[in-house]
């Protein structure tokens, strides 16, 4: 599919987008990852692209391949993420799909980290930066629309809404992937999009069709309506 860029709704717009898990490095050779496959996020960029939007796809180690007709930055830790995200500014829209490591390793070891007798080792760990509140909380740099995501296992509307106070963002797309669901690491989801009007159930459909009913959605708001 070749992209729009230049035509359609969301032409003159840039858009930064984050995708894909973070990995925190342990030791060379090891880190701490999560289970996104990058599957929403690659599709939520490929159907902005398709509206005409210049996106930059900030993405970490994910599964699935970034889309064509985007700006690919790729990175590994969330420190990166954020360093990328702020490179990419100003933007139009943040829309942020990544699945950020909480937590990095402050003592991760410069090298591979062996099994001794002595014992086990033990990793002690510092909050990363909340990319999305950052964001959020911008002055004049701040996108004129700000999207998060929130993968809840329990008490999803409840959470979702009182992150998206917390973190400060316009509008919160909220999911359950719970183990049952198969939402994680699947083709469909099942999402409720939470803005200042309060939560709006979609069906559930597959990761496309959400994406392309965000991306229009974001094209609607954006062009003033
Ligand atoms: N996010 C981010 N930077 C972080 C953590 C999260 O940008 N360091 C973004 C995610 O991309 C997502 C949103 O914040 O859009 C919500 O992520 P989530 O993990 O659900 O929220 P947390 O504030 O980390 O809360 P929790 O303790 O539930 O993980
Ligand atoms: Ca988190």
């Amino acid at each position: 599919i070749e992209s729009a860029f230049g035509t359609g709704p969301l032409s003159d717009r840039r858009i930064v987008v984050t995708s894909g898990p973070t990995h925190e490095p342990i030791d060379p050779v090891r880190y701490i990852a999560n289970r996104s496959s990058g599957a929403q996020g690659a599709a939520i960029a490929r159907a902005l692209a398709d509206l005409g939007a210049e996106v930059v796809f900030v993405t970490g180690p994910a599964e699935v391949s970034p889309p064509a007709g985007v700006e690919v930055v790729r990175v590994d830790t969330a420190e990166q993420m954020r360093n990328a995200v702020h490179e990419a500014l100003p933007a139009d829209a943040g829309i942020f799909c990544a699945a950020v490591a909480d937590w990095r390793v402050t003592n991760a070891s410069g090298q591979k980290v062996k099994k001794s007798p002595d014992g086990l080792p033990r990793l002690e760990f510092a909050e990363n930066p909340d990319i999305l509140a950052e964001i959020s909380g911008l002055g004049s740099d701040r996108p004129s629309l700000v999207v998060g995501f929130a993968a809840e296992t329990e008490n999803v509307l409840e959470n979702a809404t009182a992150k998206r106070r917390r973190k400060g963002c316009d509008w919160l797309v909220a999911n359950d992937v719970s183990a049952g669901t198969g939402i994680m690491g699947g083709t469909e989801n099942k999402v409720t999009l939470i803005t200042e009007d309060g939560p709006e159930d979609w069906p559930r459909m597959g990761k496309d069709a959400v994406a392309r009913r965000l991306a229009d959605r974001i094209a609607m708001t954006l062009s003033g309506d």
